[in-house]
């Protein structure tokens, strides 16, 4: 159920930070701020960082910021709703539900028979294996047969669907449940004969959701069909409770582990996640046979970052593993690789060795994955120059995809030894495909693309973090940051009318930069850069000024992530007295820095404009083309010319 925005507001305008943080981090005040070693990385001295007057926190060791729902969500691996529903129950916030549409008390009903159905039938497989003669000697047989013990056994809830075609459908029905919600939920299917059951003869595995629901069921044939009339899995339908791309197998059992051990190792049957409980290791789920989803990746990343891949050793396990891989990169998220010998499964593989010998072997065999794929590729392209080639470019590809600036040129420096490629080509083709990728997502236009394109411009000798960033990147950082801290302060706006004298407005801060920016048409390149300063036009179009607190509780997780970064170190307005710059009066401050950052900003987006055009001259031959670009050219100059001048007014006040 939904909670309103203006409870949402609430919420978060009531919960002090200080308060939240402070159940589970020891604070110590320290200045205006409360310090503590950091929960969410290993540290001796505390660089923990809550920031009252802000309402946030950030980590200096590890980067992690934001408020106090966000802390709660990294803490508590709270979903968002809960950590709203944990802050208002803190606060005593009685929280409005949004009132519920005929529609969706339908759909609760609807649901909540197929929970209920679906909870009398896991009683019933269960029952029928544990305590009829059929599903003792048949079902429990075949788990025992297959080296499972008791207690795993019961602990999934494993079960027995007697052989009899109709026997469950014939019980449910004989309990109330109606033929229509037995269809829907997919325990029975309609024959010629009427209705029988999809899982008769078959041991049952049900499928639980995050808080131990059971959601569904998957059920596996006795005996294997050489002829493969009937499927190995008999798997439910999806319906309104169970969808399979959200669904992970054994997460309910696994998402403790998983946090506590900060590694989640994936595989791909019911069976291999049983093996590995048994033996010890619980940090397993299996995403039962298909591709992963985005939506099982997110479900991961709820409770960790790393991911290690655990799939049978024979070749079409080796390239399961490919698949789905870009995907938890692009998450920002760590993959590694393990293959077993080719002739076991995790589940063979753990009952035929000890949990020493398989975890060392995990240990060992784990292999990050654009190393495992780089040496994958490798093999099959052999000496042939084209398909090496190839997979240079599909393992850039890869490496593309990952977030973090820092990571993808560890990646760089690696495949380079690995592919025996000099660093600077696989780096000239990476940004290559960054920069195809940045202008994609700004929908930047051809013509708008040669302007501010950088590759124009000479190739620079050694790999930075800076050079994969685009032109003004930190530029534009400090505008973002201005307009955070400032943007609701007033400034003295002079401009010049007609008959060249003076006039003088008060605008805000926000309102100065957006049209100054918008004037020149110097846009934003960073994505998240961008979408802050949209949400600011936005706003201004509406009359309003966008606090703080609303960046830092943006539901884009990107956006409160830097609002919070910005927003914890300190903004130094006295910063020009370093450069000799002497401001008389306090007030001019704040006008100085804000033109000043505009200034700097302006001037590098301006000259590298310039450097394009100048290019485009070199090789324009007809002369009208070339007076339009000369235009542009002395436009720009003019642009620069007026920006110096109003700076040096400033400054010289
Ligand atoms: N699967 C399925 N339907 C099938 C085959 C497979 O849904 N017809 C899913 C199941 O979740 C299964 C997983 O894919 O667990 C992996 O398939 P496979 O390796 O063939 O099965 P195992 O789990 O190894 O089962 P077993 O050891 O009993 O053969
Ligand atoms: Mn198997």
């Amino acid at each position: 159920m939904a909670i309103s925005r203006e409870t949402v507001e609430q919420i978060l305008q009531t919960a002090r930070i200080e308060e939240v943080v402070g159940e589970f981090v020891t604070l110590k005040k320290r200045g205006a701020n409360l310090i503590g070693v950091c929960p969410f990385h290993n540290e001796k001295t505390p660089s923990f960082n809550v920031n009252p007057a802000r309402n946030i926190f950030k980590c200096f060791g590890c980067g992690k910021a934001g408020d106090s729902a966000k802390f709660l969500m990294e803490h508590e691996h709270f979903t968002y709703p809960e950590a709203l529903r944990y802050l208002a129950k803190k606060y005593n916030i009685k929280i409005e539900e949004k009132e519920q549409t005929a529609e969706e008390i339908m759909l609760q009903s609807v649901r909540e028979k197929m929970f209920n159905i679906n909870e009398f039938a896991d009683k019933f497989f269960v029952d029928t294996l544990w305590n009829t003669e059929e599903g003792k000697t048949i079902g429990l047989e075949y788990f025992r047969e297959r080296g499972y013990f008791d207690p795993i056994i019961q602990k999934f809830h494993l079960g027995y669907s007697p052989a009899k075609w109709d026997a469950f459908t014939e019980h449910a029905k004989k309990n109330g449940y109606s033929e229509e919600l037995l269809e829907q939920v997919g325990f029975s299917i309609r024959g010629q004969k009427g209705l029988y059951d999809r899982y008769h003869g078959r041991v049952m595995f049900p499928i639980h959701s995050l808080t131990g629901r059971v959601i569904g069921f998957g059920g596996r044939i006795l005996v294997n069909d050489p002829e493969k009339k009937s499927p190995k899995y008999q798997n439910s339908p999806e319906s309104e409770i169970y969808d399979k791309k959200q669904t992970l197998y054994g997460i309910y059992f696994a998402k403790n582990a998983i946090a506590k051990q900060d590694e989640c190792i994936l595989v791909e049957g019911y069976f291999d996640v049983l093996r590995m409980h048994q033996i010890g290791i619980e940090n397993v789920v299996a995403s039962s046979g298909t591709s992963l989803t985005m939506e099982q990746i997110r479900l991961v990343k709820r409770y960790t970052k790393n991911i290690t891949m655990l799939y049978d050793g024979d070749a079409a396990g080796v390239h399961a593993a490919l698949r789905g891989t870009d995907m938890i990169l692009s998450e920002g998220m760590n993959v590694r690789v393990v293959v077993l010998p080719p002739e076991h499964d995790p589940d063979t593989f753990g009952k035929e060795f000890s949990v020493e010998y398989v975890s060392n072997y995990l240990k060992d065999n784990a292999k990050d994955f654009i190393r495992f794929k780089t040496e994958l590729l490798l093999k099959d392209a052999q000496n042939d120059p084209i398909k090496r080639g190839q997979v240079i470019r599909d393992i850039v590809e890869t490496i593309s995809v990952i977030p973090d600036s820092i990571f993808r040129i560890t990646y760089v420096k690696e495949c380079s030894r690995l592919l025996d490629m000099p660093e600077q080509t696989l780096t000239n083709e990476l940004n290559k495909i960054l920069r195809a990728k940045l202008k994609k997502t700004l929908g930047i236009e051809e013509n708008v693309v040669t302007e501010t394109d950088t590759s124009t411009t000479t190739p620079k000798q050694e790999e930075t973090v800076e050079d994969q960033l685009p032109a003004g990147y930190y530029q534009e950082r400090e505008l973002v940051k201005l307009l955070l801290m400032y943007g609701r302060e007033m400034i003295t706006d002079e401009r010049f009318d007609e008959d060249g004298q003076s006039v003088y407005e008060q605008v805000s801060v926000a309102q100065f930069i957006i049209d100054d920016l918008k004037n020149d048409e110097c846009l934003f390149l960073d994505p998240v850069n961008k979408k802050i300063f949209d949400l600011f036009d936005h706003a201004l179009d509406e009359g309003r000024i966008p606090d703080d607190q609303f960046f830092v509780s943006h539901e884009d997780e990107a956006i409160s992530q830097l609002a919070a970064d910005l927003l914890s170190s300190p903004y130094k307005l006295d910063q020009w007295e370093k450069y000799g710059i002497y401001v008389k009066r306090e007030e001019n401050m704040l006008r100085t820095t804000v033109l000043s950052s505009l200034y700097r900003y302006k001037d590098l987006m301006i000259e590298d404009r310039r450097k394009a055009i100048e290019e485009e001259l070199k090789t324009t031959e007809d002369s009208d083309d070339q007076l339009i670009l000369l235009k542009r050219k002395k436009d720009l100059d003019d642009i620069r010319k007026q920006i110096n001048k109003e700076l040096g007014i400033v400054i010289a006040k």
